[in-house]
């Protein structure tokens, strides 16, 4: 059966990488891979077309793909609108409507580019952790949510944090899943000591690890995790955690890997329909000059195919090409090395595709 993929370029330097991700896609299908790929608009450029970040036409595509490959959304052009029309609400109302609540952020740590990153080699060297985010629950989308006036007549805003044991059991059981395929240990990140919500999350997620006796389980306080991710990130195998906090962790974590524009990330459904991402925005300040990396928008391609396809066998391939070119001295502005000759988007997106490239 014909895959059908939804490309949403989205904003900023969206559209740019995404092209490079086509290139993948249409290397494999001239292989005879039955794919097929649209396009609709998500975000900003939803907005200036159609009123809306995430409006109806996007929707119905968007429920109709098998996978979805988005670019980035956001741009300071929108940072004037109402919240309800601003381009970050897109991505969120896509990632609540398609149930998209468990959002997989590898930080693996390319050893040709172990100097790239801000710590020591040692430190990263061979580093492969998955962060396991929670996606459509948390204070992101807890109620009430909004602004008041208090008892003095001070303005207040206030947001609540929030997650019932249905939520935390189904994200705490792909993490042990997860586990199970790696190194079979589990970090559970949260603020126990503090929150209502950690002490529920916790409580859950220790119930849950009665099913998988096989698999080791720990807990972190937030604070302490953000310590411990630059003092010994490698003492992590997959981190589990809410949708704040994995916001904050994985940003951290792609520094660990020498730059956010080489993690990828999936958000799949409990039928591993997925969205795939880069971690990284839209980076306005470097739209449309061909200086934007797509690798973490490629590696994004291998995931889908991994996750939602169970094409391992492509995905291995996909990651695989992204590290011949990077050893073949291949960089972006953002992974170079002082003396290092930089190359473009397209240039590092045709640098890949030829490496896909079987010999015919
Ligand atoms: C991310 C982003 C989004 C988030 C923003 C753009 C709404 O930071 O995907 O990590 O906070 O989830
Ligand atoms: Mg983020």
């Amino acid at each position: 059966m014909t895959k059908k993929i939804l490309i949403l370029p989205g904003d900023g330097i969206g559209p740019e990488i995404m092209a490079e991700a086509v290139k993948i896609l249409e290397v494999l299908r001239a292989e005879g891979e039955a794919l097929e790929w649209s396009f609709a608009k998500l975000g900003g450029a939803a907005y200036d077309a159609e009123g809306h970040p995430y409006p109806p036409s996007t929707q119905k595509a968007a429920r109709e793909a098998d996978a979805i490959l988005l670019g980035a959304v956001g741009g300071p052009k929108y940072d004037e609108l109402p919240r309800e029309l601003r381009p970050e609400r897109g991505l969120l109302g896509i990632r609540k409507d398609l149930n998209l609540f468990a959002n997989l952020r590898p930080a693996l740590a390319f050893d040709e580019l172990a100097d790239a990153s801000s710590l020591k080699r040692e430190v990263i060297e061979g580093l492969d952790i998955l962060i396991l985010r929670e996606l459509t629950g948390d204070i992101y989308f807890g109620q009430p949510r909004g602004r008041r006036s208090n008892a003095e007549g001070h303005a207040e805003g206030y947001d609540t944090m929030h997650y019932s044991e249905p939520e935390v059991e189904r994200i705490a059981r792909v993490a042990f899943e997860a586990a199970r395929k790696r190194s079979k240990r589990v970090c559970s990140v949260d603020k126990e000591n503090v929150l209502e919500t950690s002490r529920l999350w916790r409580e859950v997620v220790i119930k849950v690890a009665q099913d998988y006796p096989d698999v080791e389980l720990t807990h972190q306080y937030v604070d302490n995790a953000a310590m411990q991710l630059v003092r010994r990130p490698k003492q992590f195998d997959v981190i589990v955690t809410g949708n704040i906090f994995g916001d904050i962790l994985s940003d951290e974590a792609s520094m660990l890997c020498g730059s956010i524009g080489l993690l990828p990330s999936a958000s799949l459904d409990v039928n591993n329909k997925g969205m795939y991402e880069p971690i990284h925005g839209s980076a306005p300040d470097i739209m449309g000059q061909n200086k934007a990396n797509p690798i973490a928008t490629i590696l994004s391609v291998a995931m889908m195919f991994k996750y939602t396809f169970n094409r391992g066998d492509i995905a291995g391939r996909i990651d695989a090409a992204v590290k011949r070119v990077l050893k073949d001295g291949k960089r972006t502005g953002d992974i170079a090395s002082a003396g290092e000759t930089v190359i473009g988007t397209r240039e590092m997106g045709d640098a890949i595709a030829a490496s896909l490239r079987r010999p015919v």
